[in-house]
């Protein structure tokens, strides 16, 4: 067998991609910044910044520091809101040559529903994923990811408005992180994206000062790599519907950790920025490594590290 015979073609919700690669959310743009290096047909999809109901400023700067194998980020959401975003933006997604896949936060149950309704209910936009790292104001400021109630609650709503494939973004913020999982995926999730940043913070030891101007941040890259393979592996046997693993993926040994560990799709993030080319390189390695092992299909590979593991979903069709 050769590589060309591979089949890399994977299945999430609805979504039904040629490449196993989603772009992480505020990593990517909306693609159309990194065309000029990629060809964005080889990739599987974009996943676009998270838009919320109204315009944000984000945070204070700094809102990125580096760290020994990452960063910390505390972006705050910048975004012009959903209404300027659908009015400007949303028309050019219908360019690109791969999935487009709209990104919703807010900060209530109301929020996150208006938005992905307005968002989903445009053509150019192929699924829709729920940041739900977000505080809920009329809770406290509970973070919505963190606590199994305010997952259903936001879950449920986001669901009712649309009939698009929903993807669930998961915080490793937790201490069970499989039964938000469970949660997610009762409450109507189609599938889950795991994970999120994990929270982190650094200090200026001349000004005896944090680093972020908002004093705590989101750690990326490949510093959260082991945690998030053991979070992809939780949640596969917990869960029957597809994970779309991420964080710190570099190279193809990274993403077959992930695929091995039970995602059905893997994101790049941070490793964008050091190598746009990463996504493409990767494709076409895990081609050659499954070629060499006589494997046709990615999917046969998926959860194979996940002693014990049965998830119906993930064998669907597959052999081996
Ligand atoms: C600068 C930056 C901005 C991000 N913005 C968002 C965002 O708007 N919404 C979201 O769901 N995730 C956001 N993320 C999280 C990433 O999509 C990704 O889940 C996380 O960084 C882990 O993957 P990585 O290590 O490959 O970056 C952001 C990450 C970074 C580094």
């Amino acid at each position: 067998m050769n590589a060309t015979q591979v089949d890399l073609s994977v299945k999430v919700g609805k979504l039904e991609l040629d490449y196993p690669t989603f772009m992480g959310s505020g990593c990517y743009g909306s693609g159309e910044e990194f065309a000029p290096f990629v060809d964005l047909a080889r990739i599987g999809a974009v996943v676009l910044k998270s838009v919320t109901r109204l315009p944000r400023l984000g945070n204070p700067t700094p809102r990125l520091v580096h760290t020994p194998a990452g960063m910390l980020n505390a972006i705050g959401l910048q975004n012009p809101g959903i209404e300027w975003y659908l009015e400007h933006d949303v028309k050019k997604f219908a360019e690109r040559p791969c999935a487009v896949v709209g990104s919703v936060a807010g900060f209530s149950v109301d929020d996150y529903a208006y938005t992905c309704e307005r968002l989903a209910a445009r053509d150019e936009i192929a699924a829709i994923e729920l940041n739900i790292s977000c505080p809920n104001v009329a809770h406290e400021g509970e973070t919505f990811a963190c606590d199994p109630n305010l997952t259903a609650n936001v879950v449920r709503a986001a669901r009712a408005t649309t009939d698009k494939t929903l993807i669930v973004k998961l915080s490793p913020n937790v201490t069970d992180i499989a039964g938000i999982a469970r949660v997610a995926e009762s409450a109507g999730a189609d599938a889950l994206a795991v994970i999120n940043t994990v929270r982190g913070m650094a200090i200026d030891v001349e000004t005896w000062k944090p680093r972020l101007g908002n004093v705590t941040g989101g750690l990326s890259g490949p510093a959260i790599r082991p945690i998030a393979v053991l979070a992809v592996y939780e949640v596969a046997r917990a869960v029957k519907i597809p994970i779309v693993g991420q964080g710190g993926i570099e190279t193809t040994s990274d993403a077959l950790e992930f695929f091995l560990a039970g995602a059905s799709a893997i994101s790049i993030g941070t490793g964008n920025f050091t190598d746009p080319r990463i996504p493409v390189r990767i494709a076409d390695e895990l081609a050659a490594y499954l070629a060499a092992r006589n494997v046709a299909s990615l999917r046969q590979i998926i959860g194979k590290a996940n002693v014990g593991f049965a998830n119906p979903y993930q064998y669907e069709g597959d052999e081996g």
